[in-house]
């Protein structure tokens, strides 16, 4: 079978089909991912926490993303594999292009994922002319968190909703092909997935837009410490793990998760 590519995602978009996306980090669990039907993996810097113990993303290098993005590409062959630019990896855009590049070609990422809004159009506008698909991530940007308390839901008030939402439509002119929105309210979400034409999925931003996704471990219930509220358990009543990755797969696809329970007013 052909791996998924970013105009699957965008037809799935147009025909109001939800998108399935977890978080892999290695070649197993992106076997596993992939048999059980998720769309697209984010191999996301969250392996700063999971996999090494860190306790931000911030300490993940260019080197850890381009091994674990190797892995999971070798572990699978449908699933369409989205990669994440780690902390101060694009600080130039000539940077950013360097490193996305060895994404692509050493880690084979069908796309690179980076955090930020208009400060990042120049290096979002050098990705894309050197032909290097980019998925952007709005509202909670983990990389720009500085204390264990600082992740927050954003996008609350009337200005800083609205700034995220003009954000969002800089970023798909500059050319950014889908979109990460973490953690804000589920107006907020809905408003934006319906004013975007590229795939927006979400993470803690309500159940209207086009696609969810979680981290792995906390959809299996392995993380420990803060639960946030957009987490379910979805190992719990199931008999194995393939079986609860299809349960989130089900429950994203027919939208039942994230209910109002898992999203913030
Ligand atoms: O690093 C990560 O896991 C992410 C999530 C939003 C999926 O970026």
């Amino acid at each position: 079978m052909p791996r998924i590519t970013i105009q699957t995602l965008q037809q799935m978009k147009a025909q109001g089909k939800k998108i399935a996306v977890l978080t892999a980090y290695d070649a197993s669990f992106a076997a596993m991912l992939d048999d059980n039907g998720v769309d697209a993996y984010i191999v996301g810097d969250s392996l700063g926490m999971v996999i090494q113990g860190h306790t931000s993303t911030r300490a993940v290098s260019m080197d850890d993303m381009v091994y674990h993005s190797a892995n999971v590409a070798r572990g699978s062959k449908r699933t369409f594999v989205i990669t994440d630019m780690p902390y101060q990896s694009a600080a130039t855009p000539e940077q950013a292009v360097t490193n996305a590049q060895r994404l692509v070609d050493e880690g084979n990422a069908q796309m690179v994922k980076i955090e930020g809004g208009r400060e990042q159009l120049v290096v979002i506008e050098a990705l894309v002319a050197a032909n290097i698909p980019v998925c952007g991530h709005l509202g909670l940007e983990p990389q720009s968190v500085t204390e264990p308390d600082g992740y927050k839901v954003q996008g609350r008030d009337a200005d800083s909703a609205a700034r995220i939402a003009e954000d969002a439509r800089l970023l798909e002119q500059a050319g950014v092909q889908a979109l990460v929105l973490e953690c804000i309210p589920s107006s907020l979400g809905a408003q934006i997935s319906s004013a975007l034409s590229i795939p927006v999925i979400g993470i803690g931003a309500g159940v209207d837009c086009d696609g969810q996704v979680l981290v792995t471990y906390d959809m299996l219930g392995i993380s420990r410490g803060h639960k946030a509220k957009f987490v379910r358990n979805f190992l719990a009543g199931q008999p194995d793990i393939d079986a609860a990755i299809r349960s989130y797969v089900d429950a994203v696809k027919n939208g039942t998760y994230p209910g109002p329970q898992h999203s913030y007013q």
